[in-house]
């Protein structure tokens, strides 16, 4: 595997290189093990596995949340990971919207605890907004709205940090099926439109396969990745249109049987 500062075709750094990375927090049991995992400059790349495999924790040290102490690397934009880093932007999957501020209080908020001066925050906030379907609702505090669009504030929260970087930890976990879709959608327009790299967690193989160019398997204890699977799907993408591509299908075919091969060697 090339090395952290290997160009990714436009001469930059690899948006996330991890080599050979191993960690364990009390010292004995290991939750990451031999990982590698390259992201190249606006790829999408979604980690799957079981409950437990440590992808929060790849993420956490991606955003400088967890420091590195064991074996192997972690490279951002080719540095170590600090944490507060502008340059990286993390969604959970419940929204953390302040309740007491309005949607576009909200949108704003991460631009301006980075610095972004107010006038220009709450014009992009605002933008961000239209984009996410919610014009008109700039002034609406969270509780009126429904976990679908609160989600939708939190993406254009994310989005306009217009950090190179995205990690999103399970952002549609918590929603209901139907406007799961609908936001997945609104991801894949999102990320055509802003180029960012994005490291994405979810447990639902349908969603990695739709959004993503690579999905990345673990297995659990130790979190090692066992798959790395290139999603041939040509983009932009609908999620309404890939329902009917057979090749969206077999990807989701091949997808479970690694999953469930790291399940077998569990049980055995
Ligand atoms: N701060 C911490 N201190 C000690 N152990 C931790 C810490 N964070 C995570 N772990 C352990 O590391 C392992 C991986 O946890 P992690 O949250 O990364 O899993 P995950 O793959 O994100 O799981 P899930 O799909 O349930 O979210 C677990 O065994 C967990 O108990
Ligand atoms: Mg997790």
């Amino acid at each position: 595997m090339a090395d952290a500062n290997e160009a990714s075709g436009v001469n930059a750094p690899l948006a996330i290189a991890v080599d050979d990375l191993s960690l364990s927090f009390d010292g004995s049991t290991q939750v990451l093990l031999d990982v590698s995992l390259h992201i190249r400059q606006g790829e999408f790349v979604s980690l799957v596995g079981p409950s437990g495999c440590g992808k929060t924790t790849l993420l956490n040290l991606a955003a400088g949340l967890v420091p590195h102490t064991g074996k192997g690397n972690i490279h951002v934009a080719g540095a170590v990971p600090v944490q507060g880093n502008s340059q990286v932007g993390y969604m959970l999957a419940r929204d953390s919207l302040m309740p007491w501020k309005t949607a576009l209080d909200n949108a704003m908020f991460g631009m301006q605890v980075r610095g972004v001066p107010r006038a220009q925050a709450q014009e992009r906030a605002r933008a961000m907004l239209h984009e996410v379907g919610l014009a008109g609702f700039e002034n609406t505090l969270p509780k009126a709205l429904s976990h679908g669009m609160r989600q939708r504030v939190a993406l254009a929260r994310t989005f306009a940090m217009g950090s190179s970087l995205l990690l999103m930890d399970e952002p549609f976990g918590a929603l209901d099926a139907q406007t799961k879709l609908q936001l997945e959608d609104l991801l894949l327009r999102l990320c055509q439109q802003h180029q960012q790299s994005v490291l994405f967690v979810t447990h639902d193989l349908s969603e990695a396969v739709a959004v993503s160019d690579r999905v990345v398997v673990m297995t659990s204890r130790p979190g090692r990745i066992v798959a790395d699977i290139d999603i041939d799907l040509p983009r932009p993408r609908s999620i309404r249109a890939l329902q009917k591509d057979p090749h969206f299908h077999e990807l989701y075919s091949q997808l479970w049987s690694h999953l469930e091969s790291g399940w077998s060697k569990h049980e055995g």
